[in-house]
């Protein structure tokens, strides 16, 4: 048996997407079983994790320089472990370990749960260690959270990991291995369990939830679970990330009529207007397919805000096939966009492919998307300006009136009231000024605090 090791402080930055937040929430409370308190100042800290990204080069450069920094902290107490879990750790293993020699842990994904063990035996002196078996067998263990130091009104919920579509780009199939579904009846359990806590809206999270339950007999398909965990009551809002648009279902796309607690918000990547470069991409769909996918959601649920990712540069990327990007801006009108400029990442197919995109061309496709979308988006506001929406309470400013919360959209809304609101809590607001990254709203009524 551990005996508790009181007073230890730990550390975890965390870097990527949902999934690694949610890991890094459980790095935390497994510490915290051990007697560790989290602190954010790193050179107090006993024990500091960096909970790493490989998505783009970007995310990996800034986890590594973060890394190299906390040298002189090991060097100033030789007792501090440091560890690095997440995309970096999986994809890089002992190379890590022999490239920065202050690392004492390198732990993947599937190993995250082994993470107070490996930090004791680190403790007894057991010497630098690299935790990244990943086996198709792994069954992602039940996790029944606590709150912490997270929000206290919405939560991540893991349903599934790892990926199997191989976008040529992507480096998620070698970090985060192939799709791994979680037991319905552990989802069921953590998200009732984050119900009693007083949680009221909940994301499933997984790198394609469409296949959800595809990978074993017996489990329900998404949308059924999706339906499941609707009916657990105090869930005011359900959204989920990320589904691939390859395998988007008919039965999915009803949900948004069907399930009363579903945000009206599809994060639906679309990569590239271009048909060309998403058959180099491996994405198995065609603009044509996509667009009539988006038609189809909208027909389903009008009032549906539809987001997307977009890599600009992809290898051999010409200024026409960048065009048809920018003309499927006009034709889609999202909600919102995230674009990124392509990098090469290891073991990603397309590193290899020749016709490189200048560095300079796509900084430049870049900011001529960004700014088209940030207007799109904008414009997009605007039409909802006078509307009445129900708008989630995130929180207020210290001192006094002022008030913000989302939509089910997402959108961020912000108002003054002279009464107090709990996160969580559903009010009623009619939308005023659309400003850059939110909207200036009016209360018209809310709901009594949740119990
Ligand atoms: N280069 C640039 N962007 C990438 N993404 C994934 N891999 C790369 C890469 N190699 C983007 C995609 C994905 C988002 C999470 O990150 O748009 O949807
Ligand atoms: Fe980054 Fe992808 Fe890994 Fe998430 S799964 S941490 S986005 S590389």
């Amino acid at each position: 048996m551990r005996t508790l090791i009181n007073n230890r402080l730990v550390h975890i930055e965390t870097f990527g997407c949902q999934m690694n937040e949610r890991d890094s929430e459980i790095m935390a409370q497994l510490m915290a079983a051990e007697g560790y308190i989290e602190t954010a100042t790193p050179e107090t800290a006993d024990l500091i994790v960096v909970n790493t990204c490989s998505i783009r080069g970007k995310a990996e450069q800034k986890a590594m320089s973060l890394l190299g920094r906390y040298r002189k902290l090991k060097k100033r107490k030789p007792s501090l472990v440091v560890a690095v879990a997440g995309c970096v750790a999986q994809q890089e293993g002992t190379a890590l370990l022999e490239r920065m020699t202050h690392l004492d842990l390198v732990i993947g994904p599937q190993e995250i749960y082994r993470l107070p063990e490996l930090v004791a035996n680190i403790q007894g002196g057991s010497g630098q260690y690299c935790a990244t078996i990943q086996s198709p067998a792994f069954v992602i263990p039940p996790f029944l959270p606590e709150l912490g130091n997270g929000p206290s009104h919405k939560r991540f919920v893991t349903i599934m990991q790892g990926c199997n579509n191989f976008c040529t780009y992507c480096v998620v199939p070698y970090t985060r291995g192939r799709e791994i579904s979680r037991e319905p009846a552990d989802i069921l359990a953590e998200v009732s369990h984050l119900a009693g806590l007083g949680v009221r809206e909940v994301t499933l999270l997984g790198q394609n939830v469409n296949s959800y339950g595809q990978d074993r007999p017996g489990l329900p398909s998404f949308a059924e679970l999706l339906h499941q965990v609707a009916e657990i009551p105090g869930i005011a809002r359900l959204r989920f990330t990320t589904s691939h648009p390859k395998g988007l279902s008919e039965e999915l796309m009803r949900c948004f009529a069907d399930i009363p607690v579903l945000c009206p918000h599809f994060h639906l990547p679309m990569q590239s207007g271009s048909d060309a470069v998403l058959k180099r991409m491996n994405r198995k769909y065609t603009r044509e397919e996509y667009l009539a996918k988006v038609a189809h959601l909208r027909a389903i649920r009008p009032d549906i805000a539809i987001t997307t990712d977009i890599i600009v540069g992809f290898p051999g990327e010409t200024e026409a096939d960048f065009e048809a990007t920018m003309e499927l801006l006009e034709v889609v009108r999202y909600h919102g966009a995230f674009s990124f400029k392509y990098s090469d990442r290891p073991h990603a197919a397309s590193a290899k492919f020749g016709d490189k995109v200048p560095e300079a061309v796509k900084s430049e496709r870049l900011s001529r998307l960004q700014a088209r979308q940030e207007k799109i988006t904008f414009e997009r506001k605007e039409k909802l300006v006078g509307t009445v929406t129900e708008v989630m309470i995130e929180g207020g400013s210290r001192n006094g009136d002022q008030w913000s919360g989302r939509t089910a959209a997402n959108f961020i809304v912000n108002f003054t009231s002279a009464e107090t609101f709990t996160p969580g809590q559903l009010v009623t607001v009619r939308l005023g000024e659309a400003c850059q990254n939110s909207f200036r709203g009016t209360i018209i009524q809310h709901e009594e605090q949740p119990a």
